[in-house]
C-alpha cells in the first residue's frame, strides 16, 4: 500500500519559491513526497534537512547526498539543525497531520476502521498514548480536550460516561471505547462522530497544538529575511494558529505599532488560503481538510 499521497504538493513547493542552492527543512517527510519535489528543485549545492518523529517514516529516507533525514520532534528543529551546523534556513515546509500510513497501520490505533489498543503515538518514544487520556485524565481534562479538539458540544457527557465506565474497568482497546460511547453514536452520523472523537484524543495525544506553536515560533527565528514558510493544516484550530502567526507573528493579542503607527509584523503573507480543488480530492480523500498558508520573512 502506497505510504502517503501528498496534498497539495506543487502548491506547497512552489509556495517555498526555492532557490536552487538553498537550504530547505521539509519538518513532516512522511512518505517523502514533498521531500522529493524539493530535491528536484535544487541543484548540487542545494541542501534539504526534514523531519519526522516516527520511525516507520525512516523507512522512506532518499538516498541523495543533499539530504538529511532527522528522527526527531519538530519542536525541536532548532536544536537539531543547529546539531547539524545549520543556524538558518531559506525555507520550511509542513505538512501537519498524520500520514495515510499511520492511518492504514490498524495496530497504531489511529483509525476508526480497526480494532487496536488505544495507543494513537506518531513517536514510540512518547510517554503519553491514548491509553493514559482514556483511562487517566480526569474529568475537567478529557472534557477539554473533547471540546477544544474534537469541537464535540456533548463533551461533558462523553467525558462522564467514560470515567462511569473506567472505575468498573479501564478501557483498553478502540473497540471497548466505542462500545462505552454507543449512545453518542447513531448510526446516521456514527463515522463523523467517531472521527471527531478520535482526532481529539490524537491530537492530545500528540501534543499537537503545543508542538506547533513551540515550532512556529522558531521557524520565524530560523528563516533567513525573503525566507519562505510554507504550511498545510487539517484541523480549524491548527489553522488558526497558523494564520494568526503569520499575520502578526503571534498567536494572540496585537502586534506592537512602529513609529508610524503601523502594526509591525515579522512576515509578508503571499498569497491568499490555498485548498486543493475538487480533482485532487476525487483521487486523494484525505485532501478534503487541507489549507495551505505561505508567509515570507520580511
Ligand atoms: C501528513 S504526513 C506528511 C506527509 C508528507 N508530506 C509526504 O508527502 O509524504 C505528516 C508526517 O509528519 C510526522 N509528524 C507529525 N507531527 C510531527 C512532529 N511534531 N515532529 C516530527 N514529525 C511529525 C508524522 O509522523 C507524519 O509522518
Amino acid at each position: 500500500m502506497e505510504y502517503h499521497n501528498p496534498v497539495l504538493l506543487k502548491e506547497t513547493v512552489d509556495g517555498l519559491n526555492i532557490k536552487p542552492d538553498g537550504v530547505y527543512v521539509d519538518v513532516t517527510f512522511g512518505g517523502g513526497g514533498h521531500s522529493r519535489e524539493i530535491l528536484k528543485r535544487l541543484n548540487d549545492k542545494g541542501r534539504l534537512y526534514a523531519f519526522d518523529q516516527d520511525e516507520d517514516a525512516l523507512n522512506n529516507a532518499i538516498d541523495d547526498e543533499r539530504f538529511v533525514l532527522i528522527h526527531e520532534n519538530f519542536r525541536y528543529i532548532k536544536r537539531f539543525l543547529r546539531f547539524h551546523g545549520v543556524k538558518s534556513v531559506d525555507g520550511i515546509l509542513a505538512d501537519l497531520g498524520v500520514s495515510s500510513h499511520q492511518f492504514d497501520v490498524p495496530e497504531r490505533g489511529f483509525s476508526t476502521r480497526f480494532d487496536a489498543e488505544l495507543d494513537m503515538r506518531m513517536s514510540k518514544r512518547n510517554d503519553l498514548s491514548a491509553y493514559v487520556v482514556v483511562n487517566e485524565y480526569d474529568d475537567a481534562n478529557l472534557r477539554r480536550v473533547f471540546l477544544d479538539y474534537g469541537e464535540l458540544k456533548n463533551a461533558p457527557a462523553l467525558s462522564r460516561t467514560i470515567i462511569e465506565a473506567r472505575t468498573k474497568k479501564p478501557i483498553k482497546t478502540t473497540d471497548e471505547l466505542k462500545i462505552v460511547l454507543s449512545k453518542y453514536l447513531p448510526e446516521k452520523i456514527k463515522n463523523k462522530v467517531l472521527a471527531q472523537i478520535y482526532q481529539a484524543i490524537r491530537i492530545e495525544v500528540n501534543q499537537e497544538m503545543e508542538v506547533l506553536k513551540e515550532f512556529l515560533e522558531q521557524s520565524l527565528e530560523i528563516l533567513k529575511p525573503e525566507g519562505r514558510l510554507s504550511v498545510i493544516s487539517y484541523h480549524s484550530l491548527e489553522d488558526r494558529l497558523v494564520k494568526r502567526f503569520m499575520k502578526n507573528g503571534m498567536f494572540e493579542g496585537e502586534p506592537e505599532r512602529d513609529f508610524y503607527g503601523n502594526f509591525s509584523v515579522p512576515f509578508d503573507l503571499v498569497g491568499k488560503l490555498i485548498v486543493p480543488d475538487e480533482e485532487e480530492i476525487k483521487v486523494n480523500n484525505r485532501a478534503r481538510s487541507a489549507k495551505l498558508r505561505i508567509a515570507e520573512k520580511k
